[in-house]
């Protein structure tokens, strides 16, 4: 199998890095908008060559993976699927756009390309997946982070909220899903993911705790519905190279990378 990388950053570095280890990949393409930081990575790599633009890629690529920004995916993801080619997204906000999402699935469903996303920084998606199929009363994501995650969040600047002051655990956001991803596009990829697998952006509640006491980012996602009822608590060690990030989201993109490469869906 051949992929491309699109943002060799946090993740996509670390993603490319396991690629490189897997037998099944015989090339990786990467692109970055910084080409210095692509090319470091490439350097370190068997496989990897590094490319200026994804779409010239296509013809010979199997797998393109996004792991940049939401303006990237918007950016490339209509592209790659028309042209029949899968694709795996890290940058799930950007799908809150219904109008984008649809006509990224409806192109996907016609050239026959597969749309990949994987788990990320949260647990418990297994469950919201099956529990969905029959309905659900209440899904809500309560996240919490340490105030320096939030620093440079334009909404908080207009709420007047400094985020260095805050002493004690302070609720700073409640509301929708989709509201949520829109404000923090960078900080609440997750709340993406379980619209999508559960009852859409507007019915998923979101509350962002900051709570300078914490050291780990926790994600706890709450269920009712016919099933019953659940709780499932994340906490996440942060990426020493990205804060923002979580690690689990880097393993969960590389175990996706797996199952997609070797074909094998064990818990779907
Ligand atoms: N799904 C999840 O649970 C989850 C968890 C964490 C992060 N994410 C998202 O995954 C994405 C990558 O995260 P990260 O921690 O690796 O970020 P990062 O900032 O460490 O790396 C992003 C890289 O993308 C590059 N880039 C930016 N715009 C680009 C473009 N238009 N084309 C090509 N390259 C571009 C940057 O130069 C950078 O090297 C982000 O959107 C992040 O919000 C998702």
């Amino acid at each position: 199998m051949r992929i491309t990388i699109i943002g060799c950053g946090s993740i996509g570095s670390k993603l490319a890095k396991a690629a490189d280890e897997m037998n099944e990949v015989k090339r990786i393409y990467l692109m970055d908008i910084r080409k210095d930081v692509a090319e470091g990575v490439a350097s370190k790599l068997k496989k990897a060559i590094v490319v200026q633009s994804v779409e010239e890629e296509l013809y010979h690529c199997d797998l393109v993976i996004e792991a940049a920004t939401q303006a990237a995916a918007r950016e490339v993801l209509p592209a790659v699927v028309s042209r029949g080619v899968d694709v795996m997204i890290m940058s799930v906000g950007s799908l809150v756009d219904d109008a984008f999402r649809e006509a990224v699935f409806e192109k996907a469903r016609v050239s026959e390309a597969k749309v990949f996303i994987p788990t990320g920084a949260l647990c418990g998606t297994d469950g919201l997946r099956s529990a969905s199929g029959e309905g659900l009363d209440e899904v809500e994501l309560i996240t919490t982070k340490g105030p320096k995650s939030l620093a440079d969040v334009q909404y908080l600047v207009d709420k007047g909220i400094d985020v260095a002051d805050i002493r004690e655990r302070t609720v700073v956001y409640s509301g929708t899903a989709r509201e949520a991803v829109s404000i923090f596009p960078k900080n609440i990829n997750v709340a993406a993911t379980v619209s999508l697998l559960g009852i859409g952006f507007d019915r998923t509640k979101v509350t962002i705790v900051l709570d300078p006491e914490i050291k780990d980012n926790s994600h706890e996602l709450r269920l009712k519905g016919k099933f019953g009822e659940m709780v499932c608590h994340t906490y996440n060690h942060p990426e020493p190279d990205n804060p923002k990030t979580s690690h689990l989201a880097t393993l969960s993109a590389i175990s996706a990378l797996k199952r997609i490469v070797r074909n094998e869906w064990f818990g779907i």
